[in-house]
């Protein structure tokens, strides 16, 4: 198999958004010490490399999305000592750091558009994207995704500036040189501190369309598929590689907004030499028309595996993941977070996230099935983007607030920030000040003190997870086939390389199913099993599968 043995795809990522990890000195807010901290429960989960959400100097417009200062922690996260000794406590454990390089935007703090913004003629001025109104308006009709125009008119020099996210996060000039120079020198300052790569923040935004014409009416609502299509991404990053990554061991996964499955072989196929890995989100946005929630079903979801899957080719390698810090929690959206089925479900799922044909990436707390957060009103939320829609959309009375309020409780992004769930105790243990995002309630009982010593808890399940897909190389490279695409209950699939065949079954209903295995396909052994005592026999070709059920099988 071509890459076999490659430390990256072999390796289990776990997200760490560290605002809402662990606080270590009261201030409501998480901290590189905090991380250190855990890095203890981090090893014994079993995750060897973390992917450190951003921690730079940052006035937080966007919660550190919107960097200051490239070379300086966020004063709430510690200092530089706290990184040096972070980042020697991981290499200890043998484990990596990989780090958020954000480089569409800065902050419009950042000393380059402080410059940028002080005159036409200015020496940065060409680090942004300046431009002119169109008779008294925005230059074109470019949205911001966080609501209203991608456009601010500034008043100093009467120019307009772009940005494709918040106006606190103006675009950088990838056309110029100087601009490219200075992002491999940030990078190089990283690398040489010890980290082992980047998750580059919507890097196929970097290459702006020429002329920026303005966007036909059937591409407004998803303005990335425009966005991402500039005409020197590819050159740009493979310029990215030779000058910075290939003189150091890394590995690099884009954030691939807008980019579908079909074009990801381009930036992956390693004889390109771009990224390593994407991130697809048409998984995770299955059921989503921007801030709606819509309707899923299993055939949908499996073919979305399936067009991913194919998306890296024979050489390309994928990510796997079911959340992050832009998404709800992994068991609210695809499994079932009631009381009777949540610890089930979070199984079904991490099954079915760690035994795909790709690097999988654990989002903080979902190793303990971490639910959504019961959100009731506007105030609840703390997220620019919720912020910038409700004006857009419902103070403006485009929208009905119930309607807005209904959808945005399942699709938000503060569902998967609110803090990590340590204990039963005050604040689930995350601080002993006041957080700055609620902490869900239900941390009395979903959390990880309660889970490490239990035996079936979703973390221990976890655990066997990761060290049965660390032994296993058919569970890490073997080619993906999916066996019953239409079935609605059942998603039964398998991992073959060579003569080494897996089959994964899972129940994705919450009833007992009997289930007949595709003609020809016989159980040889249970490999690992989501409930207790399930029990097959050598050579069956017929399941009783619980509900929730899943399990891993050799054939
Ligand atoms: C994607 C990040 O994941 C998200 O949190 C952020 O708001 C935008 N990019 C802008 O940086
Ligand atoms: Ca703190």
């Amino acid at each position: 198999m071509p890459g076999e043995g490659t430390w990256w795809k072999e390796a289990v990522v776990y997200q760490i958004y560290p605002r809402s990890f662990k606080d270590t000195n009261d201030d409501g807010i998480g901290d590189l010490n905090g991380i250190t901290e855990k890095l203890d429960y981090l090893k014994t989960l079993g995750v060897n490399v973390i992917w450190l959400s951003p921690h730079f100097d940052s006035p937080n417009a966007d919660n550190g999305y919107d960097i200051r200062d490239y070379r300086k922690i966020m004063k709430e996260f510690g200092t530089m000592a706290d990184f040096d000794h972070l980042m020697a406590e991981v290499k200890k454990r043998n484990m990596r750091l990989i780090i958020d390089l954000v480089v569409n935007h800065t902050s419009d703090e950042h000393q380059w558009f402080v410059e940028s913004r002080k005159s036409k003629n200015n020496p940065y001025r060409d680090f942004y994207i300046w431009r002119d109104g169109h008779n008294g308006k925005t230059p074109n009709n470019y949205p911001s995704f966080f609501g209203g125009s991608a456009w601010t008119l500034d008043s100093k020099t009467g120019q307009y500036y772009l940005h494709y996210f918040s106006s606190k996060q103006p675009d950088l000039n990838w056309d110029n040189s100087n601009v490219r120079k200075d992002v491999y020198d940030i990078m190089r300052f990283w690398l040489d501190k010890g980290v082992s790569g980047f998750r580059m923040d919507v890097i196929p935004f970097i290459s702006k369309q020429p002329e920026l014409p303005k966007l036909p009416p059937a591409t407004l609502a998803h303005p990335e598929y425009v966005f991402a299509n500039g005409p020197y991404v590819h050159q740009y990053l493979q310029e990215m590689n030779s000058k910075v990554l290939s003189h150091y061991d890394t590995m690099t996964v884009g954030e691939a907004f807008g980019v579908t499955p079909e074009q990801a072989k381009k930036f992956t196929d390693p004889r390109r030499h771009e990224l390593n890995m994407l991130f697809n989100f048409d998984l995770v946005r299955l059921d989503r028309d921007d801030w709606r929630k819509t309707d899923w079903t299993l055939p949908q979801l499996k073919a979305t595996y399936t067009k991913i899957d194919n998306g890296s080719g024979e050489y390309g390698w994928n990510t796997s993941f079911l959340s992050n810090h832009d998404n709800p929690r992994a068991v609210s959206h695809f499994g079932d977070d009631s009381p009777r089925w949540r610890e089930a479900s979070a199984k079904a799922l991490a099954t079915m996230m760690m035994t795909q044909r790709a690097t999988p990436f654990i989002y903080q707390g979902d190793e303990l099935g971490m639910t959504n957060y019961p959100f009731k009103h506007i105030e609840d939320y703390e997220d620019v983007e919720i912020r910038g829609q409700w004006q857009e959309l419902v103070v403006s009375g485009k929208v009905p607030a119930q309607e807005f309020l209904k959808n945005i409780k399942q699709t938000s992004r503060d569902n998967a920030r609110t803090p990590m769930q340590w204990t039963s105790k005050a604040n689930a243990g995350f601080t002993a000040g006041n957080p700055w995002l609620s902490v869900n309630p239900n941390y009395v009982h979903i959390n990880a003190a309660a889970q490490e010593h239990n035996r079936d808890s979703v973390y221990n399940y976890y655990r066997s997870l990761i060290t049965l897909r660390s032994k296993t190389p058919a569970l890490i490279y073997g080619k993906y086939k999916d066996i019953d695409p239409a079935n609605n209950k059942v998603f039964a699939y398998t991992r073959t390389q060579d003569d080494q065949r897996y089959l994964i079954v899972i129940n994705f209903s919450e009833k007992q199913l009997n289930y007949s295995l595709p003609k020809g396909i016989k159980i040889n052994s249970l490999v690992l099993d989501s409930g207790s005592d399930h029990r097959v026999k050598e050579g069956a070709t017929q399941l009783v599968l619980q509900p929730w059920q899943a399990s891993i099988y050799k054939l």
